[in-house]
């Protein structure tokens, strides 16, 4: 039996989240599922968006779904909270396209590994007493440069993928993405048979754009992993389509790459593609290979028959009723 742990949220997160339960009601598998809050909702009933008692819950299932939350002023983001407290140093955001969605690339089939603990998002921010200055502190290891840099290369072979790039700032950031690019290069001397090259953050950017084919694995760190990864959803339809693993030596969380996405949040028109397609994720991560094929599949069809889709698919359809045509496409 599998231990997982729901962090809902709040926003859209709640309703992509109901969205996974059906698929995992569906699935022939021996479930205990828990659920733990975070976020705004969570702010306001217990002073707090992350209560302890849901990082212990997350600590100890076997893998844990994210939806999403809305940012609370001053307060500690839920999720690069349970990033740090589950040491998920790596987030895996696969960019690819699905046959019948309206995209600007259709053939795009590549993945951004990202750093998931340090950088800039390491949490060191100050502001001083009269509030004229503010600085957040770049934190770059040479371990977790390094590690980072091996799962991109296990994970270019185990996907068949030829090449890992990595991507950086080191002409301006020259200590820590000097860190950043050595490691890599240390890295990529075991990997003699797969071909590394690396790309400013800036040149980066213009070439996902023009040619995004010529990438298979990007390696980056945390901040120009975020804005990548939004960047390579936007090639292929939307967030609604992108799903992400934050993967560690001992826990795993899957959550989509978007947020709670106020502007269409509590009207259950949210696409639930990405946090199935999570679900996905995180049945792979289990080693259950077939149910993971089977899920990712039942997406690709429900997309291609575009009988039920949401409004930003072009269809009428809510939240539960398209996770509903996903789960009977199983
Ligand atoms: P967002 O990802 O929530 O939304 C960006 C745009 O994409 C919006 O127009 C939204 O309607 C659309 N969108 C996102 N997911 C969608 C889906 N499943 N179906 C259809 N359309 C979808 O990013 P935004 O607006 O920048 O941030 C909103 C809030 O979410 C903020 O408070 C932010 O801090 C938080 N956030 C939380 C994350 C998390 O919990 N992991 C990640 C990113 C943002
Ligand atoms: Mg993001």
């Amino acid at each position: 039996m599998y231990k997982i742990t729901i962090i809902a949220g709040d926003g859209i997160g709640l309703e992509v989240t109901n969205g996974a339960k059906i698929i995992l009601d569906k699935l022939d598998l021996d479930l205990s599922i828990q659920e733990a809050e975070a976020g705004n909702n969570s702010f306001k009933k217990n002073g707090i968006t992350i209560p302890s008692e849901t990082i212990k819950k997350a600590k100890k299932a076997d893998a844990v779904l994210f939806g999403a939350t809305t940012s609370t002023p001053n307060e500690k983001s839920p999720i690069i909270t349970l990033r740090k407290e589950l040491k998920t140093y790596g987030n895996l955001r696969p960019i690819k396209s699905f046959k019948g969605v309206k995209c600007i690339y259709n053939d795009l089939d590549f993945l951004i590994v990202r750093e998931n603990t340090e950088g800039l998002y390491s949490g060191i921010e100050e502001i001083s007493k009269d509030k004229s200055y503010s600085c957040a502190l770049r934190v770059i290891t040479r371990a977790s440069s390094e590690k980072i840099s091996e799962l991109a290369f296990k994970e270019c072979e185990v996907n068949n993928y030829k090449k890992v790039t990595c991507v950086h700032k080191s002409n301006v950031l020259k200590k820590t993405d000097g860190i950043f690019k050595e490691s890599f290069y240390k890295i990529a001397k075991n990997y003699p048979k797969i071909v590394s090259n690396d790309y400013y953050v800036d040149a980066m950017a213009m070439y996902l754009i023009q040619n995004p084919q010529k990438f298979d694995v990007i390696v980056t760190s945390n901040l120009f992993g975020d804005i990548l990864s939004d960047l390579g959803a936007g090639l292929v339809g939307g967030l609604g389509f992108a799903p992400s693993a934050n993967i560690g030596d001992e826990h795993g969380l899957f959550e989509p790459v978007h947020g709670s996405a106020p502007d269409i949040a509590g009207k259950n028109i949210s696409n639930p593609s990405a946090m199935i397609l999570s679900v996905a994720m995180m049945l792979e991560y289990l080693k259950e290979y077939e149910l993971c094929e089977k899920v990712k599949n039942a997406v690709e069809k429900t997309l291609k028959e575009k009988k039920v889709l949401t409004p930003d698919l072009g269809g009428v359809n809510t939240t539960i009723e398209m996770s509903k045509a996903i789960g009977n496409n199983l």
